[in-house]
Order: C-alpha cells, then sequence, then structure tokens
C-alpha cells in the first residue's frame, strides 16, 4: 500500500502538535536542536499509516509548534528495520565521520535485523552519520557496532558525560522483557564497553523502553544537581497500556542509584500508585529528551498514544500526534526529588492567538454551567478552584449538550479525572472510552489546571505541572463548548483564563 490519501474530512488534524502529513508515526528519535532548528525524527512507516517498514522520518520547527516535515531521514531496508535512538552532535569529531572543522551529527539507533539478515533475530546499536546538519543520513558501514546478542536490546539515548569520572559518551538503552536498562561508554561512538545496569525496579507491568539520563539542578540550584532516568513501560501503567515511569538519584559516570525506588525487583501490583510517573493519562509514551536544548534547558517530547489502540485511532490519512513540547525541572516535594513539567513552545506566534475569555470568582452549587463566549477547540484553559463541599468539580471541554471530555478533581480521595466516556468518537477499540485517575493535592488552598486543548487531544498539568495527565479525544468539529461545574456541593472557581490559539 503506498502512503495513505486524504480520503475523508481530516478533523482531528492538531494544530499545536506534530502529526506527519500522510502516514503513521510512533516513538519520537534523535531529538536534538541543532543549526537554529529543533529536530524531531520518529518512528515512520513511510508507506502506511499502521506500525511496519520502520524507518526514521523527520520534521524540523523554529519553536517547537509549528513544524515542517522532511524526507525521510534513514530508511529501512531488506536487512533491517530502523527502530528507536538518539543523535548527538559530534563537536570533536570523535568518531571521524566529520572534519574537525565540520563535525558530524551521528545518530545511534537500533537495528531490528530482518529474518532475511546475517543478524537475523537479533536487535543490536548501529550508527548513521550527517555532515549536512541532520537532512540526509549515511548508515556506518560496520553495523552493529554493539550487540550483545540478544532480541530485546534497543532504544539507545546517548549523552555526552563530563563530570567526577572524566569526558566520555555514554548510552543508555534496555533489555526490554529484563526490565533493565544497560549502561555502556565509549571515547568515540564505535566501540563500547559495558558500565552497569540498573532494574528491574519499580513498575514491570511490560517490557521496558525508551531510556533517558540526564542532570537537573533541585530546586534551581546549580550546586545540588541530580540525575533522573526515564523509562517508558509498556503495558504495566498507572490507568492500562503505555505510559512512562522515573527515578531520580545520581549517577556517578559509571552507575545510576535511585533514590526514589519504592520497589526494588519485580513490581508490587499494590504500589503502583506509589511510583512516579511522567504522566497518568493513557497516552503519553515513549518520552525522550531533547540534546543540546539551548539555555541547556531539559525539554521532552512523547508520542501521544497507547499501544493498546494506536494502530485503531481514528484519523486519516495520518496516524498519531506527538504531545506538546514540555520543560522539565526537579523541585523538592514533601521532602523527596519530583519532576515538574510545563508546555513550552511558541504558542503565543500563532494565528489566532491572544483573544482570550476571562471570567472572575464564581461560586458553583451543584450544577453545570455552559460558559457563552468560551467555546474553542484549540485552546489553553488555565483554571484554579477552591473546593468547597461539592463531591466533585471542574471542567468539561471540547462539550455539546450531554457530551464532552470531563476534567474533574475529587478533593476527599485526592484524585484528578479525566473522563473520555462521552468524548466523542470512542468505538474504534473496547478500552479507549475510560475513565483515568491521578493523585492530586491541594496546595496553598487551590487546585490549578493549565489545560492545553487540540483537535483530538488534552494536555493537563495540574498544579503548576506537579501532575500531568495526557490523553486523545476524538470529538465532532461542533463540539466545542466549555463548562465548569461542581456536584453534590459547593466548588469556587476563582479564576478562568482561556488563550484560543484559533
Ligand atoms: C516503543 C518501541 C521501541 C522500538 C520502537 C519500534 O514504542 O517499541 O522499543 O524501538 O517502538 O517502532
Amino acid at each position: 500500500m503506498t502512503a495513505a490519501t486524504a480520503t475523508t474530512a481530516d478533523i482531528f488534524r492538531p494544530a499545536l502538535h506534530y502529526a506527519a502529513r500522510n502516514t503513521w508515526l510512533n516513538d519520537p528519535n534523535g531529538l536534538i536542536f541543532h543549526g537554529g532548528v529543533y529536530h524531531l525524527y520518529y518512528q515512520n512507516n513511510p508507506l502506511d499509516n499502521v506500525w511496519g517498514n520502520m524507518s526514521w522520518g523527520h520534521a524540523t520547527s523554529p519553536d517547537l509548534v509549528t513544524w515542517t516535515e522532511h524526507p525521510v531521514a534513514i530508511a529501512c531496508d531488506a536487512e533491517e528495520d530502523i527502530f528507536s535512538g538518539s543523535i548527538v552532535f559530534d563537536r570533536d569529531n570523535t568518531s571521524g565521520f566529520g572534519t574537525d572543522s565540520a563535525p558530524p551529527l551521528v545518530a545511534i539507533y537500533t537495528s531490528a535485523f530482518k529474518p532475511g539478515s546475517t543478524h537475523a533475530g537479533l536487535q543490536a546499536q548501529s550508527l548513521a552519520y550527517s555532515r549536512d546538519g541532520g537532512y540526509t543520513w549515511t548508515k556506518h558501514t560496520a553495523n552493529p557496532v554493539l550487540s550483545r546478542g540478544s532480541a530485546e536490546f534497543r532504544d539507545p539515548k546517548v549523552i555526552r558525560y563530563d563530570g567526577g569520572a572524566g569526558s566520555y559518551w555514554v548510552m543508555v538503552a534496555v533489555e526490554a522483557t529484563d526490565f533493565q536498562v544497560v549502561l555502556y561508554r565509549s571515547a568515540d561512538l564505535l566501540s563500547w564497553e559495558p558500565l552497569s545496569t540498573f532494574g528491574p525496579a519499580n513498575a514491570t507491568g511490560g517490557v521496558w523502553e525508551c531510556p533517558d539520563l540526564f542532570p537537573l539542578p533541585v530546586d534551581g540550584d546549580p550546586g545540588n544537581l541530580k540525575w533522573v532516568l526515564t523509562v517508558n513501560l509498556n503495558p504495566g501503567g498507572p490507568n492500562n497500556g503505555s505510559a512512562g515511569q522515573y527515578f531520580v538519584g545520581d549517577f556517578d559516570g559509571t552507575t545510576f542509584t535511585s533514590e526514589t525506588t519504592v520497589t526494588e525487583g519485580l513490581q508490587d501490583p499494590d504500589k503502583l500508585g506509589e511510583y512516579q510517573w511522567l504522566d497518568w493519562g493513557r497516552d503519553y509514551y515513549a518520552a525522550v529528551s531533547f540534546s543540546d536544548a539551548p539555555g541547556n534547558r531539559r525539554l521532552m517530547i512523547a508520542w501521544m498514544n497507547n499501544w493498546e489502540y494506536a494502530n485503531q485511532i481514528p484519523t486519516s490519512p495520518w496516524r498519531s500526534p506527538m504531545t506538546l513540547a514540555r520543560e522539565l525541572s526537579l523541585r523538592t516535594v514533601d521532602g523527596s526529588p519530583r519532576l515538574i513539567q510545563q508546555a513550552t513552545g511558541g504558542f503565543e506566534a500563532l494565528s489566532g492567538a491572544g483573544q482570550s475569555f476571562t471570567l472572575a470568582s464564581t461560586e458553583l452549587s451543584d450544577c453545570t454551567r455552559v460558559l457563552d463566549g468560551a467555546a474553542g477547540t484549540i485552546q489553553r484553559i488555565e483554571a484554579t478552584f477552591t473546593p468547597g463541599d461539592a463531591d466533585e468539580f471542574g471542567l468539561v471541554v471540547r462539550g455539546n449538550g450531554a457530551h464532552g471530555t470531563r476534567i474533574g478533581i475529587r478533593p476527599a480521595p485526592g484524585t484528578l479525572h479525566v473522563d473520555r466516556r462521552t468524548s466523542g468518537r470512542t468505538d474504534f477499540h473496547a478500552s479507549f472510552p475510560s475513565i483515568d485517575a491521578a493523585p492530586i493535592r491541594v496546595v496553598d488552598g487551590s487546585y490549578k489546571l493549565t489545560i492545553y486543548v487540540d483537535r483530538c487531544s488534552v494536555e493537563i498539568f495540574a498544579q503548576d505541572g506537579q501532575v500531568t495527565m495526557t490523553e486523545l479525544i476524538f470529538p465532532a468539529q461542533t463540539s466545542a463548548d466549555v463548562a465548569v461545574y461542581a456536584l453534590g456541593g459547593t466548588a469556587t472557581l476563582k479564576s478562568l483564563d482561556i488563550t484560543r490559539f484559533a
């Protein structure tokens, strides 16, 4: 089959997010800021809008919101599929793929070898390089450069380690079915020696995939750096299916030591809710961060889908969007280091941006109130509530009469919910219509929600980014109402600000 053509109205194509023009995508790969633009490579089927023919697609953006699609960067061939991986700017030309005056970009990806290959059945790490700033790529002739004789060794993220132990490349990858992150080091990206392993720990309800490792200052103090190890897993997320967890601790150049591990070894099912999650929603997977982001910012993008129903979501001719980019920081919460995440990107430059709707403090008492003048399909909603005696309060977005996506807070159990059971099209997979929950706690007497709504998604950053939930929705174009509600009592909507992006 050739790439799908636009036969149905493309009503779900996102405005704030990247989606390929007319093909399938999954994991973000090789995220790097280089040559003044953000490069987003991704798992791509160049020939269809379901998973297969895995190659690296490519898009660039000046602002993380408006993206330009480019030709396929690294294509599969008869020998191998090109699975997930990363890109580094080899400044000192340690690999020799460039010259000292024109150092190369080097991609480190997983070769998923096909039955006809001499390496059939193996997954091993391979290299490709670019001498034109990331637009065209050449595979290294002596691939793979790192094999463990394993069929489940994949998703290398390479970083430059510069610390007490020296200066060298470090790779984190996974032995997926062993729930283990494996660490290697190299001077030249070509030959690798083992450093250590991490795991199993915390969530192990599914294979471990797409790890990342990076330092962040705690509470903004550059003298107090901690390391964050992120690991995606599928299935086994807190609300079923694909999700990402993280650990915070130290990396001494050899070993990552976690200080946030709840369970050593295999998962304790009773403790799933105690583990640290990058996102509690159903559609935040394969998250990985940019190399060389300006200003030393730690920026992350995930695939906005879930392997439970990924190939069935009702979009055409493309399938699967990426999430918004997020900026990550570490803050001490109740004595423990926790990731704080905020959406980032050039939203304000979008045409139509800035038309806003504001509501002054409003008492809600056992009611649902559709807000005149607040409707929209692409918007940022910032709402602050203080609880009264209502069991639940919150908002309904992309609504129309009885339908919509309900985003609610229940103070007594301390939960944030996304209910997408009547969000629009839900019939394409039995596990899609869901009500999902995350733990949330009151901060200074109130609950603050920042919600990015797009044509097929909601991304919720609660309590200034302490808790996030990302979910796909497939509403009718005419479902654009915003409502606020309180059930079984009172709550106060202290403030509401809506920015419309289109
Ligand atoms: C994660 C993943 C990776 C793999 C890629 C294949 O979604 O399964 O582990 O490299 O997708 O497309």
